[in-house]
């Protein structure tokens, strides 16, 4: 396996990371890292955000991170996803090539362009990738996977909150990235859709087997999807809790339950 670190200060590029800095990653004798975090630390001003985050994340898995607001969520999920750099300390992604390390962002807000039809949005993804047919088609396959395939001629302002954030899933997963950071993707749906939301989200994730980093508030959703629940606490990691129930999993389980509750017990700073 190739290995490419991007340390702090380096000016990434918006979505894959320069083939620079080749640094070792820790051997792992089962599955392989997706990414490494290393004393990790990012100050805006004179204020300290992140203060020496260190994380390995195996390929494939489903990461939650939860925080109160403010302790730093999407700062760190910027830094992963390329988009900023940290003050000081060194992300390590994993990959041989430019495809293998490529990683995509999804917000709370769809963020679809208005004038472009659905199909034309998804195939924003695949800037400087594919184009002309062969972007329809892998843009039409990813639509057929979120269940809105014959939504494809239509305009963004026609479709309801939860098919936006479908479309925006399927924009950032038309590429197949190797890592899918999430940031609050359904903080703004209704608890129903919320509920679909997380089951195709899940679905998708199984089938398409990238590493996922999900920041929410929720600590249900984080339990219903991950496979490891990462609480931030004043610019470090104060819990990393693994997630060990069978998939597919029922909500309101003892079992869940319990581990929501050790979760809260943790922002809560009781026990
Ligand atoms: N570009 C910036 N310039 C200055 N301060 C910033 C910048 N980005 C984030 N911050 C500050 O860093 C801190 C962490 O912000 P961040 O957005 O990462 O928090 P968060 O955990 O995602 O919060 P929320 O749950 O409310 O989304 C906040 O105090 C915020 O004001
Ligand atoms: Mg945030």
């Amino acid at each position: 396996m190739s290995v490419i670190a991007l340390h702090a200060k380096q000016q990434p590029d918006k979505n894959d990371v320069p083939a620079s800095n080749r640094a070792p990653l820790p051997a792992s004798p089962a599955v392989p890292l997706a990414f490494s975090l290393r004393g990790i630390t990012k100050g805006f001003g004179d204020k300290t955000v992140l203060d020496g985050i260190d994380l390995d994340v195996p390929q494939g898995q489903f990461v939650a991170v939860i925080g109160k607001s403010g302790c730093g969520k999407s700062t760190l999920l910027r830094i992963l996803a390329g988009l900023d750099t940290p003050s000081s300390g060194t992300l390590t992604l994993a990959g041989g090539s430019a495809s293998e390390r490529r990683s995509r962002i999804m917000f709370q807000e769809p963020r679809l362009l208005p004038w472009a039809r659905i199909g034309r949005n998804v195939e924003v993804g695949l800037t400087g990738i594919a184009k002309g047919e062969v972007a329809r088609d892998l843009s039409l396959q990813i639509l057929q996977a979120v269940g809105l395939a014959d939504r494809v001629g239509e305009w963004p302002s026609v479709l309801s909150g939860g098919q936006k954030q479908r479309v925006a899933l399927a924009r950032a997963l038309v590429a197949h990235p190797f890592i899918l950071a999430l940031d609050e993707p359904l903080g703004a749906l209704d608890a129903l859709t919320r509920i679909e939301m997380q089951q195709l989200l899940e679905r998708i994730w199984q089938q398409q087997a990238f590493t996922a980093v999900l920041v929410t508030h929720d600590v249900a959703e984080a339990v219903a999807l991950a496979d490891r629940v990462v609480v931030i606490d004043e610019g470090r990691i104060a819990l990393d809790l693994p997630i060990p129930v069978a998939r597919p999993r029922r909500h309101g389980s003892p079992e869940t339950a319990r581990l929501e509750g050790q979760i809260l017990d943790r922002l809560f700073g009781r026990g």
